[in-house]
């Protein structure tokens, strides 16, 4: 696939299912993820990749922030963060690993895991599979990073769920670019 046509083509896919790309696959996705832009080459990126029965400890690590934030939980909602993992064969935890610097604010280092996050989507779909990126209360908050083990310079930023498209695919949309175009010249 061209750049431009896997650019145009890709499209979030929550249905998902076995295969997972391979380990050998992601790093070639990962070196791809690895050429995003970034201001003073912080390198502000973690990817944590969960796979098969990790996601079930993923799904513990859910109630445990959700407990620690003082949540009541049912038992259905306990069962909801529990099984949310498990909605795709494989999950990779995008996490900022956000570093001082004079000139290089917080925002501009998550806008370049962003980029990064992009690249592995894009990588994904050259490939064959598919993904889609979530947040939700698990992303953006301080007690997750903790639950997860990382310092607390990390943000979660979210999750891109990953696998094989089990073909429920929504047509893409069309944009009337003048909406969102202006040219000076
Ligand atoms: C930062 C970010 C967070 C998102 N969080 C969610 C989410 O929690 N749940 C969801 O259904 N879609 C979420 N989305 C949107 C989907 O990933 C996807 O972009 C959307 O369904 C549109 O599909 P498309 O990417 O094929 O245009 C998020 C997108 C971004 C960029």
């Amino acid at each position: 696939m061209d750049t431009l046509t896997a650019i145009q083509t890709r499209n979030s896919i929550p249905h998902l299912e076995d295969p997972a790309p391979t380990h050998e696959q992601m790093s070639q996705v990962y070196k791809g993820a690895l050429r995003a832009p970034d201001h003073a080459r912080l390198r502000p990126w973690k990817f944590i990749e969960v796979r098969g029965e990790a996601r079930e400890r993923l799904g513990q690590t859910f109630i445990e922030t959700a407990k620690s934030l003082n949540e009541e939980l049912t038992d259905r909602d306990a069962e909801k963060l529990l099984k949310a993992p498990l909605r795709a064969p494989m999950v990779i935890i995008l996490a900022a690993d956000i570093k001082q610097h004079p000139k290089v604010p917080e925002i501009e280092q998550i806008i370049s895991l962003g980029a990064a996050a992009q690249n592995i989507l894009l990588g994904l779909h050259d490939i064959g599979f598919s993904a889609v990126w979530r947040t939700g209360k698990m992303a953006f908050n301080p007690e997750i990073t903790k639950q997860l083990g990382l310092q607390d310079n990390y943000q979660i930023i979210g999750y891109l769920y990953v696998g094989t498209s089990m073909g429920k695919e929504k047509p893409l949309p069309e944009h009337d670019l003048a909406e969102f175009l202006e040219v000076w010249d």
